[in-house]
């Protein structure tokens, strides 16, 4: 963005005391925008990220026991019971887990009666994914209603569509795809939460939209949901590749000439494009097809568009599915 308006700069928050400034050195510049980007090397948009940042992890500290159930679902040869240990250790996750292991989402044959039986017969991925989200939604789940909701929703649901996408590609990281689908905006739900950030005084047009928001934050905060949401959940010990795809989701240029998260970042942009076209609607339209097929992230996905025409159904029914788990 080149420049920021006065009036808007005015409204930003007051600089930190000298005793706060090393954490802007917690900034990491892989994680920040790009060089094109004039505010990059703005200390005081740098200090604000880095406060808020701090804030927002202490605030809302992602569930331990989820973190550690999907670190040892991540490994292959984690055996079932010590999966099975750590998740029992928190009653309520466990309850619910087995909740949506027997609900119409994932339609057991035989109902699963224990944690042992759901990653038998849903997989270590399928567990992992439901952690991650229950985890993720417990986070949130005072946002019943208004933006927080409808971040919220919109995360659950770009993270379904990104596994349709991902499992299309044969994307080996396709839980990568999932789990940075759900975490891309968690951004502007942490904004919201410190108080940063004002989503109801954007112009509605802008929230309809994939790829607006984080202009007019960086213009207000001078700096973006992405960079915040890379930067909380690196503080969160999520892998590496997952922050620095949530870090560059808006900076489509930078993350493609970075050959280790560019399908990554691809995918998840397909993703996001697709959410909103659902939630405008569900019957396949043609133009929007023509439209997709002209984004850079289709374009190096390599997807046509007659695969995309034939994986809408696939997308439409991710969207149900998501959203039924968030209800
Ligand atoms: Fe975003
Ligand atoms: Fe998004």
């Amino acid at each position: 963005m080149s420049g920021v308006d006065p009036a808007q700069a005015a409204k930003r928050p007051p600089p930190l005391p000298a005793s706060q400034r090393k954490l802007a050195e917690s900034i990491r510049e892989d994680l920040w925008f790009g060089d094109e980007d004039p505010n990059r090397t703005a200390e005081e948009a740098s200090r604000s990220l880095a406060a808020a940042a701090a804030l927002a992890a202490g605030l809302k500290p992602f569930p331990v026991i989820a973190q550690r159930v999907m670190t040892l679902l991540a490994d292959p040869d984690t055996p079932v019971a010590k999966v099975k240990k750590a998740i029992e250790q928190d009653p309520a996750l466990t309850g619910r887990l087995l909740r949506v292991a027997n609900s119409a989402l994932y339609a057991p044959t035989i109902a699963c009666r224990s944690v042992e039986d759901a990653v038998i017969r849903l997989g270590s991925r399928t567990v992992s994914e439901i952690v991650a989200s229950l985890a993720t939604l417990g986070l949130f789940s005072d946002a019943k209603s208004g933006f927080g909701a409808s971040f919220r929703n919109h995360c659950v649901c770009v993270a379904a569509i990104g596994r349709v996408l991902g499992t299309e590609w044969r994307y080996k990281g396709v839980e990568h795809v999932f789990l940075s689908g759900l975490m891309h905006d968690i951004g502007k739900l942490l904004a919201m939460q410190v108080k940063e950030i004002r989503y109801e005084a954007l112009d509605p047009a802008a929230l309809q939209s994939p790829d607006q928001v984080h202009m007019h934050e960086r213009a207000f905060a001078g700096y973006d949901h992405a960079v915040l949401g890379a930067h909380v959940l690196e503080r969160w010990k999520f892998p590496d590749e997952i922050c620095k795809v949530v870090a560059l989701h808006h900076q489509p240029g930078r993350a493609f000439a970075a050959s280790n998260i560019a399908l990554g970042v691809a995918l998840l942009r397909l993703a996001d494009d697709i959410e909103f076209q659902i939630r405008r609607s569900r019957e396949l339209d043609e133009a929007y097809v023509e439209t997709l097929i002209q984004n850079g992230a289709a374009e190096y996905t390599q997807f046509s568009r007659d695969v995309l025409r034939a994986m809408w159904p696939k997308f439409v029914r991710a969207f149900d599915e998501a959203l039924r788990v968030t209800a």
